[in-house]
């Protein structure tokens, strides 16, 4: 069977966390030229693809506290700018992929979600299978969702990721964030910070006790939930093997792609 991988592209990566709503779109599309590469070098390679929202998300749903609920009218309003900003976001991504030549076909996760009290029970995997069975890359992103409980909240990449590799098994997943995986402090503030390389369930509670949240609005729980829910993931899929790396670095989504197990190309690996 193909290797199948899923990528996602963190928000603080592909945009600038600090400004409101502005892309960094010389990064996205060396990510973009990367996962070309990649593709090219690999043709049975399966992807999918999915971003985060960064400046274009966070600071609505923040403003509107849509992942706690959204109940009146103004709260409905929100839910509707979140859902346009992570789609506005999505466009610049979606665009640059295709123009590097990776066939992505954007898919609005919030038209199929529903979440019941935060946690995502559905979500269309149809429109995946079948982008994958034609040699195309689906493109997913952290969106809006309705939620039986709640009202709406918001669902982040990893929610979809958790989701869907639950139905299709992929043997790797690829975070790729603004820093290089999991540090013992946070290293944008400490630069003595030690990488920490690898971590499984058995050594994560010790890892855990080091490990600080993000710093820029993150309403979806930045390092801290990522890495719980991606070692949640492989106890459940013992076989799949998570790696966290920066987008910054030049190369390094690339040489992830095509070197999983190489250390050196740095970041966390999470596995088993
Ligand atoms: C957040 O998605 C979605 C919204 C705020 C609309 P993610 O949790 O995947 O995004 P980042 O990577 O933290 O920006």
């Amino acid at each position: 069977m193909r290797e199948l991988v899923f990528v996602k592209l963190g928000g603080s990566v592909i945009t600038d966390k600090n400004q409101p709503e502005t892309a960094r779109p010389e990064v996205i599309r060396r990510l973009a030229e990367e996962v070309a590469r990649a593709l090219r070098a690999q043709p049975e390679l399966r992807l999918v693809l999915g971003h985060g929202s960064g400046s274009f998300g966070h600071a609505v749903a923040q403003r509107y506290g849509t992942r706690q609920g959204v109940r009146n009218d103004a709260q409905w309003r929100g839910f509707v700018e979140v859902a346009a900003a992570a789609a506005r976001l999505n466009r610049i991504v979606a665009d640059t992929f295709l123009a590097a030549g990776v066939p992505v076909w954007s898919l609005q996760p919030s038209a199929s979600a529903w979440c019941r009290d935060g946690q995502l029970m559905l979500l269309a995997t149809t429109q995946v299978d079948q982008a994958l069975s034609q040699k195309l890359v689906p493109l997913l992103y952290g969106d809006v969702a309705l939620d039986d409980r709640m009202g709406g909240t918001i669902i982040s990449t990893e929610q979809i990721f958790v989701h869907l590799a639950r139905r299709l098994h992929p043997d790797r997943i690829i975070l790729v964030g603004a820093v290089d995986g999991v540090f013992e402090r946070d290293p944008t503030r400490d630069p003595t910070a030690r990488r920490v390389p690898r971590i499984s369930p058995a050594t994560w509670s010790m890892v855990r006790s080091l490990v600080g949240g993000s710093h820029a609005p993150d309403v979806t729980g930045g390092m801290l939930s990522k890495v719980e829910e991606m070692i949640g993931l492989v106890q459940e899929l013992p076989n799949l093997t998570v790696h966290l790396i920066s987008g910054e670095r030049e190369g390094a989504l690339e040489r992830a792609l095509q070197q999983p197990e190489d250390i050196a190309v740095g970041g966390t690996l999470i596995h088993w």
